[in-house]
Protein backbone atom coordinates (compact mmCIF):
# COMPACT_ATOMS: atom_id res chain seq x y z
CA UNK A 1 0.00 0.00 0.00
CA UNK A 2 1.22 3.39 -0.50
CA UNK A 3 1.25 6.02 1.85
CA UNK A 4 -0.38 9.35 0.80
CA UNK A 5 -1.69 11.08 3.44
CA UNK A 6 -0.50 10.82 6.98
CA UNK A 7 -2.65 12.03 10.69
CA UNK A 8 0.23 12.58 13.37
CA UNK A 9 -1.69 13.16 16.55
CA UNK A 10 0.90 15.12 19.41
CA UNK A 11 2.51 18.04 17.68
CA UNK A 12 5.45 18.13 20.34
CA UNK A 13 9.09 17.63 20.56
CA UNK A 14 8.25 13.86 18.16
CA UNK A 15 5.03 14.69 16.48
CA UNK A 16 6.24 17.97 14.81
CA UNK A 17 9.80 16.27 13.58
CA UNK A 18 7.49 13.29 11.92
CA UNK A 19 4.89 15.88 10.34
CA UNK A 20 7.75 17.95 9.24
CA UNK A 21 9.79 14.78 7.06
CA UNK A 22 6.53 13.18 6.05
CA UNK A 23 5.77 16.49 4.62
CA UNK A 24 8.79 17.19 3.12
CA UNK A 25 8.83 14.28 0.87
CA UNK A 26 5.68 15.25 -0.08
CA UNK A 27 2.80 13.41 1.72
CA UNK A 28 -0.03 15.13 2.72
CA UNK A 29 -0.09 15.58 6.76
CA UNK A 30 -3.05 16.38 9.24
CA UNK A 31 -1.15 17.09 12.38
CA UNK A 32 -3.37 17.10 15.36
CA UNK A 33 -2.78 18.68 18.56
CA UNK A 34 -4.75 18.68 22.10
CA UNK A 35 -6.29 21.66 21.14
CA UNK A 36 -5.68 24.35 18.17
CA UNK A 37 -3.31 26.25 19.93
CA UNK A 38 -1.16 23.12 20.60
CA UNK A 39 -1.43 22.08 16.81
CA UNK A 40 -0.28 25.98 16.32
CA UNK A 41 2.65 25.57 17.98
CA UNK A 42 3.75 22.40 16.61
CA UNK A 43 3.16 24.13 13.03
CA UNK A 44 5.43 26.93 14.67
CA UNK A 45 8.25 24.68 15.76
CA UNK A 46 8.18 23.60 12.11
CA UNK A 47 8.51 26.24 10.48
CA UNK A 48 11.30 27.52 12.82
CA UNK A 49 13.31 24.29 12.26
CA UNK A 50 12.40 24.77 8.05
CA UNK A 51 13.72 27.78 8.38
CA UNK A 52 17.08 26.96 10.15
CA UNK A 53 17.43 24.69 7.46
CA UNK A 54 17.03 27.61 5.04
CA UNK A 55 19.32 29.52 6.69
CA UNK A 56 22.40 27.12 6.65
CA UNK A 57 21.95 26.66 2.95
CA UNK A 58 20.46 22.97 3.23
CA UNK A 59 17.23 23.76 1.56
CA UNK A 60 15.77 26.61 -0.52
CA UNK A 61 12.71 28.78 0.59
CA UNK A 62 10.58 27.20 -2.02
CA UNK A 63 11.24 23.37 -0.79
CA UNK A 64 10.62 24.87 2.75
CA UNK A 65 7.17 26.22 1.44
CA UNK A 66 6.48 23.31 -0.16
CA UNK A 67 6.56 20.86 2.95
CA UNK A 68 4.63 23.89 5.25
CA UNK A 69 1.91 23.77 1.79
CA UNK A 70 1.54 20.00 3.09
CA UNK A 71 0.79 20.50 6.12
CA UNK A 72 -2.65 21.19 7.51
CA UNK A 73 -2.95 21.68 11.62
CA UNK A 74 -5.88 20.30 13.65
CA UNK A 75 -7.80 20.46 17.21
CA UNK A 76 -10.20 17.77 17.34
CA UNK A 77 -11.42 14.69 16.73
CA UNK A 78 -13.51 13.77 13.39
CA UNK A 79 -13.79 11.48 10.81
CA UNK A 80 -12.49 13.92 8.00
CA UNK A 81 -9.11 14.25 9.45
CA UNK A 82 -8.74 10.06 10.38
CA UNK A 83 -9.35 9.59 6.93
CA UNK A 84 -5.25 8.80 6.50
CA UNK A 85 -3.68 5.73 4.98
CA UNK A 86 -1.46 5.73 8.22
CA UNK A 87 -1.93 7.65 12.21
CA UNK A 88 0.77 8.00 14.03
CA UNK A 89 0.48 9.23 17.57
CA UNK A 90 3.30 10.61 19.35
CA UNK A 91 1.54 12.08 22.72
CA UNK A 92 3.33 11.73 25.89
CA UNK A 93 4.49 8.22 26.94
CA UNK A 94 1.41 7.19 29.21
CA UNK A 95 -0.43 4.06 28.54
CA UNK A 96 -4.08 5.24 29.65
CA UNK A 97 -3.26 8.03 27.05
CA UNK A 98 -2.26 5.99 24.20
CA UNK A 99 -4.84 3.26 24.72
CA UNK A 100 -7.50 6.43 24.50
CA UNK A 101 -5.46 7.33 21.48
CA UNK A 102 -5.79 4.02 19.71
CA UNK A 103 -9.43 3.18 20.70
CA UNK A 104 -10.59 6.36 18.70
CA UNK A 105 -7.83 6.18 15.87
CA UNK A 106 -9.58 2.32 15.27
CA UNK A 107 -13.34 4.16 15.53
CA UNK A 108 -12.72 7.07 13.08
CA UNK A 109 -10.22 5.26 10.59
CA UNK A 110 -11.31 3.36 7.56
CA UNK A 111 -10.39 -0.26 7.48
CA UNK A 112 -7.36 0.28 5.62
CA UNK A 113 -5.71 2.19 8.11
CA UNK A 114 -2.52 1.67 9.75
CA UNK A 115 -2.14 2.74 13.13
CA UNK A 116 1.26 3.88 14.05
CA UNK A 117 2.79 4.30 17.61
CA UNK A 118 6.08 6.43 18.14
CA UNK A 119 6.01 5.32 21.46
CA UNK A 120 9.39 4.65 23.40
CA UNK A 121 8.80 1.76 25.68
CA UNK A 122 5.38 0.63 25.79
CA UNK A 123 3.80 -2.86 24.25
CA UNK A 124 2.66 -2.09 20.82
CA UNK A 125 0.43 -5.53 20.87
CA UNK A 126 -1.01 -4.40 24.33
CA UNK A 127 -1.96 -1.14 21.93
CA UNK A 128 -3.40 -3.48 18.90
CA UNK A 129 -5.32 -5.61 21.10
CA UNK A 130 -7.51 -2.68 22.03
CA UNK A 131 -8.47 -2.07 18.55
CA UNK A 132 -10.06 -4.38 15.80
CA UNK A 133 -6.91 -4.25 13.83
CA UNK A 134 -4.01 -5.44 15.64
CA UNK A 135 -2.59 -7.00 12.33
CA UNK A 136 -2.55 -3.18 11.54
CA UNK A 137 -0.70 -1.49 14.15
CA UNK A 138 2.67 -1.67 14.73
CA UNK A 139 5.65 0.43 16.26
CA UNK A 140 7.35 3.29 13.92
CA UNK A 141 9.92 4.42 16.75
CA UNK A 142 11.94 7.53 15.47
CA UNK A 143 14.95 9.15 17.21
CA UNK A 144 15.58 12.73 18.16
CA UNK A 145 15.80 15.21 16.37
CA UNK A 146 13.87 13.94 13.81
CA UNK A 147 14.98 15.81 10.68
CA UNK A 148 18.01 14.79 11.73
CA UNK A 149 18.47 11.14 12.85
CA UNK A 150 18.38 8.39 10.33
CA UNK A 151 17.11 5.54 12.40
CA UNK A 152 13.24 4.40 12.92
CA UNK A 153 12.91 1.12 14.46
CA UNK A 154 9.81 -0.75 13.53
CA UNK A 155 8.54 -2.34 16.02
CA UNK A 156 6.82 -5.97 15.14
CA UNK A 157 4.10 -7.49 17.77
CA UNK A 158 2.86 -10.56 17.90
CA UNK A 159 -0.10 -9.51 15.93
CA UNK A 160 1.52 -7.49 13.15
CA UNK A 161 0.72 -8.71 9.50
CA UNK A 162 3.74 -8.84 6.77
CA UNK A 163 1.92 -6.29 4.51
CA UNK A 164 1.64 -3.74 7.74
CA UNK A 165 5.54 -4.61 8.06
CA UNK A 166 6.54 -3.93 4.36
CA UNK A 167 4.56 -0.48 4.42
CA UNK A 168 6.14 0.78 6.99
CA UNK A 169 9.91 -0.32 6.28
CA UNK A 170 8.88 1.12 2.84
CA UNK A 171 7.62 4.42 3.91
CA UNK A 172 10.89 4.92 6.00
CA UNK A 173 12.98 4.33 3.63
CA UNK A 174 11.26 6.83 1.15
CA UNK A 175 11.13 9.95 4.05
CA UNK A 176 14.90 9.15 4.08
CA UNK A 177 15.16 7.16 6.91
CA UNK A 178 17.18 3.58 7.81
CA UNK A 179 14.22 1.07 8.90
CA UNK A 180 15.08 -1.72 10.88
CA UNK A 181 12.93 -4.33 12.27
CA UNK A 182 12.29 -5.60 15.59
CA UNK A 183 10.35 -7.50 18.02
CA UNK A 184 8.03 -5.79 20.69
CA UNK A 185 9.63 -6.30 24.12
CA UNK A 186 9.89 -3.79 26.53
CA UNK A 187 12.67 -0.94 25.59
CA UNK A 188 13.30 -2.24 22.22
CA UNK A 189 17.05 -2.28 21.05
CA UNK A 190 17.52 1.12 21.43
CA UNK A 191 16.03 2.22 24.36
CA UNK A 192 17.14 -1.10 26.15
CA UNK A 193 20.26 0.09 25.63
CA UNK A 194 20.59 3.42 25.74
CA UNK A 195 17.83 4.71 28.84
CA UNK A 196 19.64 2.10 31.45
CA UNK A 197 23.00 4.35 30.45
CA UNK A 198 21.43 7.42 31.01
CA UNK A 199 19.76 6.00 34.60
CA UNK A 200 23.02 4.99 35.48
CA UNK A 201 24.68 8.36 35.07
CA UNK A 202 21.99 10.05 37.40
CA UNK A 203 22.83 7.63 39.75
CA UNK A 204 26.53 8.89 39.47
CA UNK A 205 25.48 12.01 40.35
CA UNK A 206 23.19 11.06 43.09
CA UNK A 207 25.40 9.50 44.85
CA UNK A 208 27.93 12.13 44.36
CA UNK A 209 30.94 10.06 42.66
CA UNK A 210 31.59 13.37 40.00
CA UNK A 211 29.77 16.51 39.06
CA UNK A 212 27.50 16.72 36.00
CA UNK A 213 30.13 18.51 33.78
CA UNK A 214 32.25 15.81 34.64
CA UNK A 215 30.06 12.88 34.24
CA UNK A 216 28.93 14.45 30.75
CA UNK A 217 32.93 14.64 29.55
CA UNK A 218 33.73 11.49 30.99
CA UNK A 219 31.30 10.36 28.42
CA UNK A 220 32.33 13.08 25.21
CA UNK A 221 35.37 12.50 25.24
CA UNK A 222 36.27 9.27 26.71
CA UNK A 223 33.33 7.23 24.72
CA UNK A 224 33.46 9.93 21.49
CA UNK A 225 29.66 10.01 22.57
CA UNK A 226 28.51 13.55 20.58
CA UNK A 227 26.40 14.62 24.01
CA UNK A 228 26.86 13.62 27.42
CA UNK A 229 24.45 11.48 28.77
CA UNK A 230 22.95 14.18 31.37
CA UNK A 231 22.65 16.62 28.63
CA UNK A 232 20.88 13.90 26.53
CA UNK A 233 18.11 13.59 29.29
CA UNK A 234 17.74 16.85 28.94
CA UNK A 235 17.10 16.60 25.39
CA UNK A 236 15.24 13.55 25.40
CA UNK A 237 12.90 14.93 28.85
CA UNK A 238 13.15 13.77 32.27
CA UNK A 239 9.76 12.78 32.24
CA UNK A 240 10.30 10.34 29.50
CA UNK A 241 13.67 9.14 30.57
CA UNK A 242 11.72 8.20 34.08
CA UNK A 243 8.57 6.68 31.71
CA UNK A 244 10.96 4.44 30.04
CA UNK A 245 13.05 3.36 33.13
CA UNK A 246 9.65 2.80 34.47
CA UNK A 247 8.37 0.06 31.96
CA UNK A 248 11.55 -1.61 31.28
CA UNK A 249 11.49 -1.91 35.58
CA UNK A 250 8.05 -3.20 35.10
CA UNK A 251 8.02 -5.08 32.06
CA UNK A 252 11.20 -6.97 32.98
CA UNK A 253 10.89 -7.04 36.62
CA UNK A 254 14.47 -7.18 37.61
CA UNK A 255 15.55 -4.39 40.01
CA UNK A 256 18.70 -3.98 37.85
CA UNK A 257 16.38 -1.28 35.53
CA UNK A 258 14.88 0.83 39.18
CA UNK A 259 14.73 4.38 38.23
CA UNK A 260 17.34 6.62 39.84
CA UNK A 261 15.63 8.49 43.18
CA UNK A 262 17.32 11.29 42.03
CA UNK A 263 14.88 11.34 38.08
CA UNK A 264 11.89 10.93 40.27
CA UNK A 265 12.45 14.34 41.66
CA UNK A 266 13.64 15.85 38.94
CA UNK A 267 10.40 14.98 37.38
CA UNK A 268 7.84 15.48 40.49
CA UNK A 269 10.07 19.23 40.31
CA UNK A 270 9.05 19.94 37.17
CA UNK A 271 12.91 20.22 36.10
CA UNK A 272 12.00 18.19 32.77
CA UNK A 273 15.02 19.29 31.09
CA UNK A 274 14.85 21.34 27.45
CA UNK A 275 11.65 21.70 26.99
CA UNK A 276 10.30 23.28 30.83
CA UNK A 277 13.84 25.23 30.30
CA UNK A 278 15.63 23.30 33.42
CA UNK A 279 16.93 20.05 33.91
CA UNK A 280 20.27 19.18 34.63
CA UNK A 281 21.43 21.67 33.43
CA UNK A 282 19.63 25.32 33.48
CA UNK A 283 21.05 27.20 30.44
CA UNK A 284 17.64 26.58 28.10
CA UNK A 285 15.95 29.79 26.98
N1 LIG B 1 11.74 12.91 23.18
C1 LIG B 1 12.40 11.93 22.57
O1 LIG B 1 13.63 11.98 22.38
C2 LIG B 1 11.64 10.73 22.04
C3 LIG B 1 12.27 9.87 21.13
C4 LIG B 1 11.54 8.80 20.59
C5 LIG B 1 10.22 8.60 20.98
N2 LIG B 1 9.64 9.44 21.89
C6 LIG B 1 8.23 9.20 22.25
O2 LIG B 1 7.43 10.09 21.50
C7 LIG B 1 6.25 10.42 22.25
C8 LIG B 1 6.14 11.93 22.39
O3 LIG B 1 7.28 12.41 23.05
P1 LIG B 1 7.71 13.96 22.93
O4 LIG B 1 9.06 14.03 23.52
O5 LIG B 1 7.46 14.45 21.56
O6 LIG B 1 6.66 14.64 23.93
P2 LIG B 1 6.17 16.17 23.97
O7 LIG B 1 5.68 16.39 25.35
O8 LIG B 1 7.20 17.08 23.40
O9 LIG B 1 4.93 16.20 22.95
C9 LIG B 1 3.70 15.59 23.17
C10 LIG B 1 2.64 16.37 22.42
O10 LIG B 1 1.39 15.67 22.51
C11 LIG B 1 0.37 16.62 22.81
N3 LIG B 1 -0.78 15.95 23.38
C12 LIG B 1 -1.00 15.56 24.64
N4 LIG B 1 -2.20 14.97 24.75
C13 LIG B 1 -2.75 14.98 23.51
C14 LIG B 1 -3.97 14.53 22.97
N5 LIG B 1 -4.89 13.93 23.74
N6 LIG B 1 -4.21 14.72 21.64
C15 LIG B 1 -3.30 15.33 20.85
N7 LIG B 1 -2.09 15.80 21.31
C16 LIG B 1 -1.84 15.61 22.62
C17 LIG B 1 1.06 17.60 23.73
O11 LIG B 1 0.34 18.80 23.87
C18 LIG B 1 2.38 17.77 22.98
O12 LIG B 1 2.24 18.68 21.90
C19 LIG B 1 6.38 9.67 23.57
O13 LIG B 1 5.72 8.43 23.46
C20 LIG B 1 7.88 9.45 23.70
O14 LIG B 1 8.19 8.34 24.51
C21 LIG B 1 10.31 10.51 22.42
Amino acid sequence: MSIKRVLVIGPGQMGAGIAQVMAQSGINVVLQGYDMNDAKNGLARITKTLAKGVARGKMTEENKEKALNNITIVGEWNSANCDVDLAIEAVPENKQLKEGIFKKLDELCPAHTILATNTSSLAVVALGAITKRPEKVIGMHFFSPVHIMKLVEVIVSLATNEETISTIMQLATDIGKTPVRMNDYPGFVGNRIMIPMLNEAIFTLYEGVADKETIDNVAKIGFNHPIGPLRLCDAIGNDTVLAIMEVLHEGFGDSKYRPCPLLRKMVEAGYLGKKSGRGFYNDYK
